[in-house]
């Protein structure tokens, strides 16, 4: 077992009640940032995740999907496993509630409880939210009756039930939350705790269920199962074979160093786990860590609302790295942050595709013409240079700070302000000017030289939360050698070896034309709501790129026609989308245009605009989108104008 320090990380095990969306994928990806962070700086780790697959919300879609409970989980945990696979997410173990090594240590957990009188038998009656399977007391639900949690009509249940002696353990529990302030983070999660639910006062918790069947039994009461929070927490510990045959992971890895979940589970975390823990005599995780939510147009994600975005369609369009850097990137861990499309590609453009992808390519290109592609030796450094060198030899340190806080996007923000200082470096030291003259020769291959081991400090630094980029920037660099590519290697700067053979690739990350690609996205994630992906072959999406000449005949594919813009107002909950009604000579047809940034609604009322009319409709938000209308936008978006006709001309006209 391992004798070097360890590192335990866990996701919540999600729900299989549906596909995995981009808030599970944002939980995942971080704590899979975590651990390759960790491995990397000399940790034996383990990054457990799974899903939660009994309870009665589960029985009871299985049942409206005419399946059995179990087929109903297999399917949707064999796509998320898949789902992690195109991540790049590279768990150590996946636990599913239903294992049957999960099954046998819970219901040894169970009678442990009821052994040493921590569970007694009652009756139970309250108010039951089976969606999010919480009991809620009178003074917590909101006016109706309604869930607080998901706002959804509670029920009255009423049944047998074993309660765990929960008030037992409040007062040690508020105790140790007070001498602990890492225990919840960020600490303000901690107060709540204290506040609104241990200082009022710590009821006991039902913990068996006699209503339905879709759980694990409880094996010396017939006909009651376990409360799903309490077999769900235990999942990070049967995990490592708590109770079992074998507990070697449990001796190496417990207590687990964190615990990601989103914030509307740090109170499952940080009340009832650690109160199962104490009573089992384990100690308790060293902390557990509460994210904001991933929000859609300022709202929380549901599939019943239908603002729901899978990771799919961006993966397929910009790969896996592209969405985990956006996600690690745009907003502190921690904080509630929303989700955009746009905001998405506008950061691919910007940090991807400008700052890191051309300093790639220009420092390789200059490489390939001023040294035939032979990565040259450096001569003196001089200030300019020390400068640089000072600022990188400084950022493993920071980034490492900033990590170990699972701040990824500060931790990713350090290493960008240097890229930026890396591109001001080109045009200070204007390697195309030393290039001119053959004098100058030294400096130029010390400038170059500067720049590509400030690239292999970049792409080791970014290797946890982007895995397959680093390979496409060694590549390039022409570095092989794997001593070159740890975090140990960054100790010291210089450790590129002179010598090495570069090679220009294609970009790292090719640039998007926004508005060609939002409603495309958008389209695409809308048929993944509706359950039929479609698939996007890689072939289609160069030829896309590549765009070659056509013909005239493939232009008379084009069946373009002048529109008078009859109505148009903005599409609901998108902040982008405008709905324009247009009439086409005897035709009229609805178009969705993702333009409303620049235009706003009854400013185009009364225009003459272009249409493509033959473009195959799609759905998009619910509205069928019958063509598109033709715009001008400037390189950087930030101005567009629709094409108008020049003069007088009658609707439907033809366009040639
Ligand atoms: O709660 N933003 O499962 P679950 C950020 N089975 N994170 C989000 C998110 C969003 N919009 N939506 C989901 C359960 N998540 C229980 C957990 S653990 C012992 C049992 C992430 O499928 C976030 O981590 O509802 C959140 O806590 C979790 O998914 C909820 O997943």
């Amino acid at each position: 077992m391992p004798d070097k320090k360890t590192f335990y990380i866990t996701t919540p095990i999600y729900y299989p009640s549906g596909q995995m969306h981009i808030g599970h994928t944002y939980t995942t990806v971080a704590a899979d940032a975590m651990a390759r962070f960790k491995k990397m700086t000399g940790y034996q780790t383990y990054f457990l995740t799974g899903t939660d697959e009994h309870g009665q919300k589960i029985e009871r879609q299985a049942r409206e999907a005419e399946k059995s409970p179990q087929d109903f989980v297999d399917g949707i945990v064999e796509d998320t496993k898949k789902l992690w696979a195109m991540m790049e997410v590279e768990y150590d173990d996946f636990i599913r509630t239903t294992d049957p090594r999960h099954i046998k240590a819970v219901q040894k957990i169970f009678k442990r409880f009821f052994d040493q009188g921590d569970i007694y038998e009652s009756e139970y009656e309250g108010d039951y939210c089976a969606q999010c399977e919480s009991f809620w007391t009178p003074t917590q639900l909101m006016e109706g009756n309604l869930c607080p949690d998901c706002g959804r009509p509670t029920e009255k249940v009423r049944e047998k039930s074993y309660f765990f002696r929960m008030s037992k353990y409040q007062d040690w529990l508020i105790d140790y939350i007070k001498t602990h302030p890492e225990f919840i983070q960020p600490a303000s999660r901690a107060n709540e705790m204290l506040n609104n639910f241990l200082l009022p006062g710590l009821q006991d918790l039902s913990v068996s269920r006699t209503s339905f069947t879709w759980g694990v039994p409880v094996d010396f009461a017939p006909g009651h199962v376990v409360y799903v929070w309490v077999d769900a927490l235990s999942n990070y510990i049967t995990a490592l074979g708590y109770l079992s045959d074998d507990d070697s992971l449990m001796k190496a890895f417990w207590p687990a160093d964190v615990h990601l979940v989103g914030k509307e589970i740090v109170r499952f975390h940080t009340i009832y786990w650690p109160i199962m823990l104490k009573a089992l005599g384990l100690p308790l995780p060293k902390q557990v860590f509460g994210h904001g939510w991933l929000l859609f147009d300022q709202d929380k994600m549901s599939k019943s609302k239908g603002n729901v975005v899978y990771p799919g369609p961006v993966v397929r369009r910009y790969g896996a790295d592209a969405l985990r850097y956006y996600l690690m990137r745009e907003m502190p861990f921690g904080a509630d942050g929303n989700y955009s499309n746009e905001a998405l590609m506008k950061r691919i453009n910007s940090d991807l595709a400008n700052d890191l992808g051309n300093l790639l390519s220009r420092t390789v290109a200059m490489i390939e013409k001023y040294f035939n592609g032979i990565l040259p030796a450096p001569s003196n450094y001089e200030a300019v240079d020390k400068a640089l060198i000072a600022q990188l030899e400084a950022l493993p340190q920071a980034v490492e700070t900033q990590m170990n806080a699972l701040q990824f996007s500060q931790a990713l923000a350090e290493t960008w302000r240097v890229i930026g200082e890396c591109n001001r470096y080109i045009d200070e030291t204007q390697p195309w000017v030393l290039g001119r003259n053959l004098d100058d020769k030294p400096r130029l291959g010390t400038v170059l030289f500067v720049l590509a081991e400030a690239l292999r400090f970049v792409a080791v630094l970014i290797t946890p939360v982007m895995p397959a980029t680093p390979e496409r920037i060694f590549a390039q660099l022409g570095l092989e050698d794997a001593d070159a590519k740890t975090w140990e290697s960054l100790e010291a700067f210089g450790l590129l070896t002179p010598g090495l053979r570069v090679k220009k690739e294609e970009a790292l990350f090719p640039r998007i034309d926004i508005l060609a690609d939002l409603p495309l996205l958008e389209a695409e994630n809308d048929a993944e709501l509706k359950g039929n992906a479609p698939d996007a072959p890689e072939e289609e999406k160069e030829e896309e790129i590549q765009a070659p000449p056509i013909s005239i005949d493939d232009f008379g594919k084009l069946n373009l026609r002048v529109a008078l813009v009859l109505a148009c107002e903005m599409v609901e909950k998108s902040d982008k989308l405008l709905k324009l009604t247009l009439k086409v000579g005897d035709e009229e047809r609805t178009v969705l245009s993702g333009i409303a940034h620049h235009y706003p609604p009854d400013a185009l009322v009364g225009k003459k605009v272009v249409l493509l009319k033959n473009l195959a409709p799609r759905r998009i938000r619910g509205h069928l989108s019958q063509g598109m209308v033709l715009c001008a936008a400037a390189d950087d978006d930030s101005i567009l104008k629709v094409l108008t006709v020049d003069g007088d001309i009658e609707d439907g006209a033809q366009i040639s």
